[in-house]
């Protein structure tokens, strides 16, 4: 093989284990050869999205480094453009706005059928969280299995996908669960939660006809709950009124989704819940809460009324398949909304401390975003 040239490009790196150690780092830039077979694709990343992880990723609260290195490039909700393929990628070619997927395969079984999110294993290999790079750079490269093409109509939305893959996957697993009423409709949800992660929950729900409440902190009105409205939903802040309460006037609800990263709602939620309910938990609580609560209450109603609660972490490609059509039927039903979510942008992997500070003390944020490179 002929010797090329290395060239080198930016990343915003943490040294894990290190808190506030985000710095730019300068580094090998990848190419498609670093992929076997031929599948690699290089992507030229356009936008990044963080969230609460990259915060405790910087504050050295969780993540590794990739084997041999003793830095972890962060940022796991891209979006970007191929750039060059390998000979053997067949489904992508340069110019394609993409997404990739965060978690890759370990050795379970479930990793093994292409289900990495409901792997088994103890150490989980996600890009830009722990153990593999992430996108926070001006280039990445990765196995077209984990490259999902984004349409052009959702270019400026698509770095939105990450996290309504997450919102996708718990609301399928909800779904898939409930087939064991043969004949579940489900009518009433109840968001908690309306962060990002809530407002795409609203959105995904809505989206299938279910009325929806949403329930967060704050009084209305406010960015977030008028988008609530803005798509046929209602808001509630828990300040006025308690979940409980709300769902003893409504007979309670079909579908909670929890998206607050607060534990202790999770045993209100239980007791929102309608007879064959389901209850799905997102929330990556890494704190050490403790609360009391009606248990026997609680358990007798769980056990009278047949109901589920759920966990749901990460999502694989089938959710971002099945996002890219939701976020697509979204564009179209209720124009202008999800571009309303991307508050914060930030100009340029330079200044990444501004991502950081507008993610802690942002005025209206829902999502804080880095606009690597201009296209
Ligand atoms: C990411 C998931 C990831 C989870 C736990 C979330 O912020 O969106 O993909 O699995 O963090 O690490
Ligand atoms: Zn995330």
């Amino acid at each position: 093989m002929e010797m090329m040239q290395k060239t080198t490009m930016k990343a915003l790196a943490v040294l894990p284990g290190v808190a506030d150690s985000a710095r730019i780092v300068e580094t090998e830039t990848p190419s498609v050869d670093e992929v076997p077979n031929g599948r690699g694709v290089l992507v030229k990343v356009l936008r990044v999205g963080i969230d609460g992880t990259d915060k405790e990723i910087n504050a050295a609260e969780y993540g590794a480094a990739p084997e041999g290195f003793d830095f972890l490039i962060i940022g796991h909700e891209g979006f970007g453009i191929v750039e060059e393929v390998g000979e053997n990628v067949s489904g992508l070619k340069k110019g394609d706005y993409v997404v990739a997927t965060v978690r890759r395969p370990g050795t379970s079984i479930y990793d093994q059928i292409g289900t990495n999110d409901m792997t088994t294993d103890d150490t989980y290999f996600e890009r830009g969280i722990n153990l593999r790079h992430g996108f926070l750079a001006e280039y990445y490269v990765d196995d077209e299995e984990f490259v999902v093409k984004v349409p052009e109509g959702l270019k400026e939305v698509g770095v939105l996908l990450e996290p309504t893959t997450v919102v996708e996957k718990g609301v399928a697993q909800a779904f898939e669960i409930q087939r064991r009423l043969r004949v579940w409709k489900p009518k009433k949800a109840a968001v908690l939660g309306a962060g990002t992660i809530g407002l795409l929950a609203t959105l995904i729900l809505r989206l299938k006809g279910i009325e929806v409440v949403t329930f967060g902190l704050q009084q209305r009105p406010f960015l977030n709950s008028e988008l609530v409205e803005a798509i046929g939903a209602r808001y509630e802040s828990t300040r006025e009124r308690s979940v409980i309460d709300f769902a003893e006037d409504v007979g309670g609800f079909d579908i909670v989704f929890e998206a607050t990263g607060y534990s202790p709602i999770v045993f209100d939620a239980m007791q929102a819940l309608a007879k064959n309910g389901v209850l799905v938990l997102s929330s990556v609580t890494g704190g050490s809460r403790t609360v009391e609560v009606p248990a026997d209450r609680i358990n007798l109603d769980f056990v009278l009324g047949n109901k589920v609660m759920v966990g749901t972490v990460n999502a694989n490609r089938e959710y971002f398949e099945v996002g890219v059509k939701d976020l697509s039927q979204a564009a179209l039903e209720y124009p202008g909304w999800l571009e309303r979510l991307l508050t914060h942008p930030v100009k340029g992997l330079e200044n990444y401390e501004q991502l950081f500070e507008k993610l802690t003390n942002g005025q209206g944020v829902i999502k804080v975003f880095c606009e690597v490179n201009d296209h």
